[in-house]
């Protein structure tokens, strides 16, 4: 490929929540990278450690192995400092003190907020990787991480199924998912849940209750409802609290799967997108493309700038909570 820019070293870091498939996406950034004579940089703990200069040296060796491992060996954080200007000026100087000449920030749309301002404020070179199991990023079919957490998520459930049938117990299932449903529909879909709550639709507990009582008469004595933890009640515990006052006979148990579903080995599909995007994102940096995110849609590499997959959400699939509804009668 030729250069079209004067990048010679590049900073790879992850920030926000950690996600399955973060590790394969900083292996192909430093694998592409090397392979178009760039060196990188590897900084620890998100923007944190770009404030206080936790850089690491990074060759082909430093990611051997790593795309079977979950977290991120760059390790994340959350940095609220980070929303500070005069803490953002610290963090270019360090940059151009250590010549790196652009930065990939793998994370969330919180994460892109702060690469965007570094790139709208200081003209400074930046691109973005979805890597979050919420999968709420506009421009990209799915983020780094969800399908490594949905199975986590499904394995879970199918387990606590059992315990429901063996006992007659309606479980409420809280599952991640702070602004968005996708997790939840997708699991409850592959469980075939009785009912799924998310926040994108309002919780309705009367309805909710009288569902409940039709599958009573249907004869059936157990249950499983996901709840993601971002629906309007609140969550699980409160939800299942407004539900039991309403039918105290019932036998409800509440399971919050919690951060099991950020962790452990990548799933083939979530190790094959951080490939693509690790890829995408040197690409995107020798081609002088900036500000964007790089995100999959139908099959096919696409940038998306930082202020639209920022401002625009990822919209879900009513059709599909449709179609769990009616294959949940
Ligand atoms: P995610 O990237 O997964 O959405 P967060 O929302 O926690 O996770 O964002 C990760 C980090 O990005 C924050 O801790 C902060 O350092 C940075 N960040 C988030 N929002 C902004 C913002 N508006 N301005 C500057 N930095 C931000
Ligand atoms: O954004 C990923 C996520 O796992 C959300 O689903 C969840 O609400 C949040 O992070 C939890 O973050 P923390 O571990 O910082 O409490």
């Amino acid at each position: 490929m030729e250069l079209s820019s004067n990048i010679r070293r590049i900073g790879v870091l992850t920030s926000g929540g950690d996600a399955p498939g973060m590790n394969a996406a900083i292996r192909a950034v430093v694998r592409t990278a090397i392979y178009n004579q760039i060196e990188v940089v590897g900084i620890m703990r998100g923007f944190s450690g770009l404030i206080c200069k936790q850089f690491i040296g990074m060759q082909s060796h430093s990611v051997s192995k790593i795309i079977s491992q979950g977290g991120t060996i760059l390790k994340s954080s959350r940095c609220p400092e980070f929303k500070e200007e005069e803490v953002r000026a610290k963090a270019m100087e360090n940059l151009k003190e250590a010549c790196i000449d652009a930065l990939v920030v793998i994370g969330g749309d919180g994460s892109f907020r702060g690469a965007n301002l570094l790139w709208k404020k200081f003209g400074y070179p930046v691109v973005g990787i979805p890597g979050t199991i919420d999968n709420d990023i506009y421009g990209t079919d799915t983020t780094i991480g969800f399908d490594t957490a949905i199975n986590t998520a499904v394995s879970a459930i199918d387990k606590l199924r059992d315990t429901a049938d063996s006992h007659n117990i309606i479980f409420f299932v809280e599952v991640m998912g702070r602004d968005a449903g996708f997790i939840a529909l997708n699991t409850a879909i592959a469980t075939g849940a009785e009912a799924t709550l998310i926040p994108e639709i309002h919780t309705d507990i009367e309805k909710l209750c009288s569902y409940m009582e039709g599958d009573r008469r249907k004869n059936k004595t157990s249950g499983i409802i996901i709840v993601s933890e971002g629906e309007d009640t609140g969550g699980a515990f409160k939800v299942s609290k407004k539900v039991k006052e309403r039918l105290p006979d019932y036998e409800i148990r509440v399971t919050t799967l919690g951060h099991i579903q950020r962790g452990g080995s990548p799933s083939c599909n979530d190790r094959v997108l951080a490939s693509l995007l690790g890829h995408g994102a040197v690409n995107a940096l020798i081609e002088g493309r900036f500000g964007v995110m790089i995100g999959q849609l139908n099959n096919q590499i696409v940038y998306t700038s930082f202020d639209e997959a920022c401002s625009l959400r990822n919209e879900i699939n009513k059709k599909l909570y449709e179609i769990s509804r009616i294959l949940s009668l």
